[in-house]
């Protein structure tokens, strides 16, 4: 018997809900969400452009959005990307509804629920860019099981982007930045761009910023920005 993608989000380690959602959030949640609601199928491939109507050029993923600001604005500045933000927190989701709904952004769609099945269910290569910013660290030795940058989820990621094709991570945790760049190191799909250290101290112009790194900052605290390639398939 083939194992249920449903399965992981029990496995869902951050919060879900958060403060009580305004009216006009709950609207958001309950009308707009269905619309742009990603539903991954228990089987099989999900078609990812397939998603967006008018049609993409190209399909880009990013994995715990929190409020969305970063995935709003590549989807306002790329109208012909089409967006999909994986995110189980109703609040960030709601937040993100709002922008979309003010801007009227048409090429975002929206998991509300672990990104691993969607992961799973999507094809080889069907993926351009890969955005992972700012996973929560996880900093006790017993809780490192539960982050995301895993050989798991790496290889996952290996899978679905397309050659050349850009994995993009953000935290300003300096044990966990060790295990990220050691994780990516030792895996042979992956590719880091930077040559200087210019190159991941300063976040690139086209890399919005997002509202966890604007509270890092604030706290003292220098993020680290990594731009990793997809090596070609041989
Ligand atoms: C520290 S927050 C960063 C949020 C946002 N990227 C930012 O920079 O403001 C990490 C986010 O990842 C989400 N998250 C954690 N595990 C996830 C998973 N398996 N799939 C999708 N999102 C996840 C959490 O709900 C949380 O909102």
């Amino acid at each position: 018997m083939s194992r249920s993608r449903a399965g992981p989000s029990r496995l869902i380690h951050g919060r879900r809900h958060g403060k009580k959602l305004r009216p006009g959030r709950r609207a958001l949640i309950e009308r707009l969400l269905p619309e742009l609601r990603v539903v991954v199928p228990q089987r099989g491939a999900l078609d990812a452009r397939a998603l967006f109507d008018p049609p993409v050029s190209e399909v880009w993923l990013e994995v715990g959005f929190g409020a969305g600001e970063h995935l709003a604005a590549q989807a306002r500045v790329h109208p012909d990307i089409g967006m999909i933000g994986c995110e189980p927190f109703v609040n960030g989701v709601a937040s993100l509804l709002a922008t979309v709904a003010a801007e009227d952004l048409r090429n975002v769609r929206v998991l509300d629920d672990d990104a691993r099945p969607l992961l799973e269910a999507l094809p080889e290569a069907a993926i351009g860019r890969l955005f992972v910013l700012f996973p929560d660290p996880w900093p006790k030795r017993r809780h490192h099981k539960r982050r995301f940058v895993n050989r798991a989820n790496l290889d996952a990621c290996a899978r679905i982007l397309r050659d050349g094709g850009e994995l993009r991570i953000a935290t300003d945790h300096d044990e966990h930045c060790r295990w990220i760049l050691d994780h990516l190191r030792r895996h042979d799909a992956f590719e880091w761009l930077a040559r200087r250290p210019g190159d991941w101290r300063a976040r690139p112009d086209d890399w919005p910023a997002t509202r966890y790194e604007a509270k890092a900052r604030a706290q003292g605290r220098q993020p680290v920005y990594l731009r990793y390639r997809r090596v070609p398939r041989g």
